[in-house]
């Protein structure tokens, strides 16, 4: 039987990266998937017409796509009326879509800083904000699954609005957790490490540059996005139903203090 059969879900910023593998991953599950992306509907369609052909076995599954930019309220709302009235309900929400823009802190524009906390948290907040509006109305369950970072615990200089939005995203994931916990409502996140998607473009196809990302991780390579949609179907699946406020890292190894792969600090 598959993990997710029958359940309605939102991914944000389906149509590439992570949220494509979790929209063709989850419609295999056997879900139904509304695939939201902000620019390039013909990507979106392609995306959609992937899960369509991944999640065959599922009779009568039926897949979306809604446009949408996750940091504007009318957008969002929109969005939710949308998806609610195509599939009537709404079991789990992904929220996947992120941003990021390298400068030195003391070089970076406000509205740059505005435009990734948008994206990337307030985002995040204002589609869970709905979520569990719609959750609460129904007097249902619900899951919520954030796509968080191995950055929402090791810092990252240069990246600084990023490294915070992800950092405030762990505590968005346990505040939301412990406050809906007794109504059946479950919020986790994935933390991805370095995975091969258009975000990380500047470094894929270079082989010099990809080989030092690679040296980095413990695990000697960069992850595949369908390995992260692997952790974001069990989050978002029944399989978890005893898991909340909890970030899942799936990141060869990046958080386990690569640098103490060798003793130095006992002078060996
Ligand atoms: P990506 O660039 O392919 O995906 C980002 C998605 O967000 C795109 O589909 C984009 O259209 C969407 N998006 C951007 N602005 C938006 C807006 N205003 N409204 C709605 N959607 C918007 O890159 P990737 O890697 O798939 O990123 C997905 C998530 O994974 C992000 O939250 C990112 O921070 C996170 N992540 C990625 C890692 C990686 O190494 N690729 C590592 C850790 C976290």
């Amino acid at each position: 039987m598959p993990k997710l059969s029958g359940k309605n879900v939102l991914v944000t910023g389906a149509s590439s990266g992570i949220g494509e593998a979790i929209a063709i991953r989850f419609a295999q599950e056997g879900a139904n998937v509304a695939i939201n992306y902000y620019s390039g509907a013909d990507r979106a369609e392609e995306v959609r017409r992937k899960a369509e052909k991944a999640g065959t076995q599922a009779k009568g599954s039926k897949h979306i796509t809604v446009k949408g930019d996750v940091s504007r309220e009318p957008d969002v709302k929109d969005m939710f009326d949308r998806v609610l009235k195509e599939f009537g309900t709404l079991d789990v929400l992904i929220n996947n879509s992120g941003v990021q823009k390298p400068a030195a802190s003391h070089e970076v524009e406000m509205a740059d800083f505005d435009r990734v906390i948008g994206i990337n948290l307030r985002g995040a907040f204002m589609c869970s904000r709905e979520a569990i509006r719609h959750f609460l109305s129904r007097g249902a369950s619900g899951v919520i699954v954030n796509n968080s970072s191995v950055h929402e615990i090791i810092p990252k200089p240069k990246y600084v609005p990023y490294s915070i939005s992800k950092g405030g995203m762990e505590n968005l994931t346990k505040s939301l957790a412990l406050e809906y916990a007794d109504r059946g409502i479950r919020v986790n996140a994935v933390g991805p490490g370095a995975i091969v998607t258009p975000i990380n473009n500047a470094w894929i196809n270079d082989p010099k540059a990809r080989a030092e990302v690679q040296s980095h991780i413990p695990m000697g390579r960069p992850g595949e996005a369908d390995e992260i949609a692997g952790v974001f179907a069990f989050l978002a699946s029944d399989e978890s139903s005893y898991i909340t406020g909890q970030t899942i890292f799936a990141c060869g190894g990046l958080t386990l203090y690569p640098e103490f792969r060798v003793a130095w600090s006992s002078g060996e």
